[in-house]
C-alpha cells in the first residue's frame, strides 16, 4: 500500500540507494542519466519514499532557477513491487503541493518514447503529452514531453 511507505527529503547520501536500482527499476540502463550532482544539488526538493524492506520510491525534482514558474521533475521510480499502489501518485502530488507554494504555475517532465508505463503514467496524472520532439537532447536523441499546469489554491475571503 502507498499510504505504508515514509516519505521524507532526499539526502545526498541517497545517492548510492538510488543509483543501485535505477537499472533494474527501469529494466534498461538509465543510471547515466541520474549523475550524482541532482542529489548533491537538488536533494532538498527531492523525495524518498522508505518501508520495512527499505527504498520504495523516489522523486528527483526541482524548481527552475531559471524558469521561476516551472517545477521540474527529473526521475520519478517506485520499487516494483510497490507499483499500482498510488505511491507515484503521492510523491508527484506532494511535489506539486510544494511547487504551488513555491509560485509555480506548471509542472514539466520527460521520458523516453518507447517508455509507454510511463506516458501513460503521467496522461493519468493530468500531464499532456507532446508528439515525439525529435533530437530533443542531441542527435538521436528523441524523447516525449510532459507538461501539467498547476492550478493555484483559491485565495481565502
Ligand atoms: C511509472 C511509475 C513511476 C509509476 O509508479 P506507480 O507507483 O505504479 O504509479 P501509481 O500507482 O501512483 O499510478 C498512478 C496512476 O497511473 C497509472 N499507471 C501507473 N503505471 C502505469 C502503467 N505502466 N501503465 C498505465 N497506467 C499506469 C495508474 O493506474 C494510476 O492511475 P489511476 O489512479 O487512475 O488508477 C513506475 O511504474 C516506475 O517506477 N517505472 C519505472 C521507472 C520509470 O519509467 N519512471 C518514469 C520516467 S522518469
Amino acid at each position: 500500500m502507498a499510504d505504508s511507505a515514509t516519505l521524507r527529503p532526499a539526502s545526498p547520501e541517497d545517492y548510492k540507494a538510488i543509483v543501485a536500482v535505477l537499472d533494474d527499476w527501469w529494466g534498461r540502463p538509465v543510471a547515466s542519466s541520474l549523475p550524482r550532482l541532482f542529489l548533491d544539488h537538488f536533494w532538498s526538493t527531492s523525495r524518498v519514499a522508505e518501508d520495512e524492506r527499505g527504498l520504495a520510491g523516489f522523486l528527483v525534482a526541482f524548481f527552475s532557477p531559471s524558469q521561476p514558474r516551472v517545477a521540474y521533475v527529473h526521475f520519478i521510480g517506485v520499487r516494483p513491487d510497490q507499483r499500482r499502489s498510488g505511491l507515484a501518485r503521492r510523491l508527484y502530488e506532494e511535489f506539486a503541493d510544494r511547487a504551488r507554494q513555491q509560485g509555480c504555475t506548471e509542472m514539466r517532465a520527460i521520458t523516453a518514447p518507447g517508455n509507454t508505463g510511463s506516458i501513460r503514467f503521467h496522461e493519468n496524472l493530468g500531464f499532456t503529452a507532446s508528439e515525439l520532439t525529435v533530437d530533443y537532447n542531441g542527435p538521436g536523441r528523441s524523447m516525449i514531453t510532459f507538461r501539467r499546469l498547476l492550478e493555484q489554491a483559491a485565495a481565502a475571503p
